[in-house]
């Protein structure tokens, strides 16, 4: 029997042991299902699975390596073989590894860090009240989180994000903004991107000549050619893929929001749980119990989605952020060698934070039909000063997972609640640098582990590029130029034009 195979017919036992009897069952199952890494306490105790199932999820991490393949990631090796690189996201925020290739990466990176700590020096001093980062995708939804979260509201120089192809974008993060005062930095791995060009371009005019852009890319040469001074552009690296690229001067508008020494913590959570992930032991290792879990409910339970709910009104963008971590990451169907995977991989993530989401999908969550697993994340002590909200804000974190794993019953099926719901309840002390970059490697290193477990490449992204082709084709369609080949695609040209 595979091992994925073993995981459905543990599931299969346990159809009729609702979480409510496994935690009957073991009255320890909720500090045996726990654990803590620095500020992060993570509880597993109410997912669907018991320690049979648990010990065959273990071994699925066996015969796949895990250990072996954190080293690899560590270490530099090509973990990325589809495009021959290695995705050293760890380099930029530690020098854990002792790989020659690893500590290299590391060196170059803390380098473009002492240069963007200049830039952020200079931005500040010249007194700008607000900088426009300009970028999509990754270069983009990792600095949006983390300024969201952290960033002190009121603060100057405020960062705006600016990020959509849509011109009417770019109208209003630009209304009420005094180019004499605002800054740009035009961020693109590539450099290539259309979004980025288009807008970069709107708000280079809109600045004038004098106006401070700054870049950070990969192609230092694409940066210099769009007009941005050399010594205003921050490098990155082939070896950091997009998604992963907030720790290194991706992150310039994080640390223009927070601070150096800030981001500085923020990386030193990071790496803190790099640490943890590459040397902890697999039923200690946070990395691991959230990816075996991911796979309980993905491939033992056939979950086809995965909520991700944060309790905190600072992480409201964390789902944004997941959504192209995880489904850009394991959105694939074929292994490494090109053979099908043959299980199904990336369920399909979604969420909005707590408690608003509690009236609005929240309905679904306890009665629909489809079951969704959830993370929970909360936050124990909370600085905003109103202590009644934070509390209610708690016991509201605390009565969701309760009522969705326990249920209750009714004579009335209206009134009635199945509960089983499984979820996770990841807790951070606070919310700081330190343990929001703790969170975030997690999913990072979780998100690989699946990977290894299905044995794709988490750090590809081919599935987006055709797309990108298409629409370029179409674009001189659009500007009075040769039609479209596909009939229906041709037919909506005539009615846009017809429109126009
Ligand atoms: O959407 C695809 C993608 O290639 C992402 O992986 C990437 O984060 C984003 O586009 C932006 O790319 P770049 O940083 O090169 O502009």
């Amino acid at each position: 029997m595979s091992d994925f195979a073993t995981l459905r017919s543990h599931a299969r036992r346990l159809e009729s042991t609702p979480i409510a009897r496994l935690l009957e069952e073991d009255p320890d199952r909720a500090r045996l299902l726990a654990l803590r890494v620095g500020p992060l306490y993570a509880s597993f105790a109410r997912q669907r699975y018991d320690a049979p199932a648990l010990d065959a999820l273990h071994a699925l991490a066996q015969a796949r390596d895990f250990a072996g393949a954190m080293r690899r990631l560590l270490d530099g090796e090509q973990v990325n073989p589809t495009e021959g690189r290695a995705a050293l996201h760890s380099a930029l925020r530690g020098d854990g590894s002792q790989a020659p290739y690893a500590r290299e990466c590391s060196a170059q990176a803390r380098q473009a860090r002492e240069r963007m700590g200049e830039l952020v020096r200079q931005v500040v001093d010249s007194g700008v009240t607000d900088v426009v980062s300009v970028g999509i995708g990754g270069s983009d939804l990792g600095p949006r989180l983390v300024v969201d979260a952290l960033a002190e509201p009121g603060a100057t120089p405020r960062v705006h994000f600016l990020s959509n192809v849509d011109g009417n974008a770019a109208r209003r993060v630009l209304a009420g903004l005094d180019p004499a005062k605002t800054a740009a930095i035009l961020i693109s791995k590539t450099f290539g991107t259309q979004e980025t060009l288009l807008n970069g371009r709107i708000v280079r005019e809109w600045l004038g000549d004098d106006g401070r852009v700054y870049g950070v890319s990969a192609n230092v040469e694409r940066a210099a050619a769009f007009g941005i001074a050399p010594e205003r552009i921050l490098p990155m690296w082939d070896w950091v893929g997009g998604r992963y690229s907030l720790w290194s001067a991706v992150g310039f508008p994080i640390a223009l929001a927070i601070g150096m020494e800030r981001f500085g913590e923020l990386l030193a959570g990071a790496a803190e749980l790099d640490a943890h992930a590459g040397s902890a032991a697999p039923r200690e290792n946070l990395a691991v119990m959230h990816a075996l879990t991911a796979l309980w409910n993905r491939n033992a339970l056939g979950l086809a989605t995965q909520a991700v709910l944060p309790y905190d009104e600072r992480l409201k963008l964390l789902p944004n952020y997941l959504q192209q971590l995880v489904m850009e990451s394991l959105g694939k169907s074929v292994r490494l060698d090109g053979a099908p995977v043959g299980e199904e991989t990336v369920p399909v993530w979604w969420g909005g934070p707590g408690t608003d989401t509690q009236h609005s999908f929240f309905q679904a969550l306890h009665q629909g039909t489809q079951v969704v697993p959830a993370d929970f994340i909360g936050v124990v002590r909370s600085e905003d000063g109103y202590d009644d909200n934070h509390r209610a804000l708690l016991a509201n974190l605390l009565a969701q997972t309760e009522a969705l794993a326990n249920g209750q019953a009714s004579d009335d099926p209206h009134r009635a609640y199945p509960g089983n719901r499984p979820s996770t309840l990841l807790l951070l002390d606070a919310l700081t640098p330190h343990s929001l970059g703790m969170l975030i490697a997690l999913y990072e290193h979780s998100v690989y582990l699946q990977s290894v477990a299905w044995g794709i490449n988490a750090f590809d992204q081919f599935g987006v590029e055709l797309g990108k082709q298409v629409a370029n084709r179409l674009l001189p369609a659009l500007e009075g130029g040769e039609g479209a080949q596909d009939p229906v695609t041709r037919a909506l040209l005539d009615e846009i034009r017809a429109r126009g």
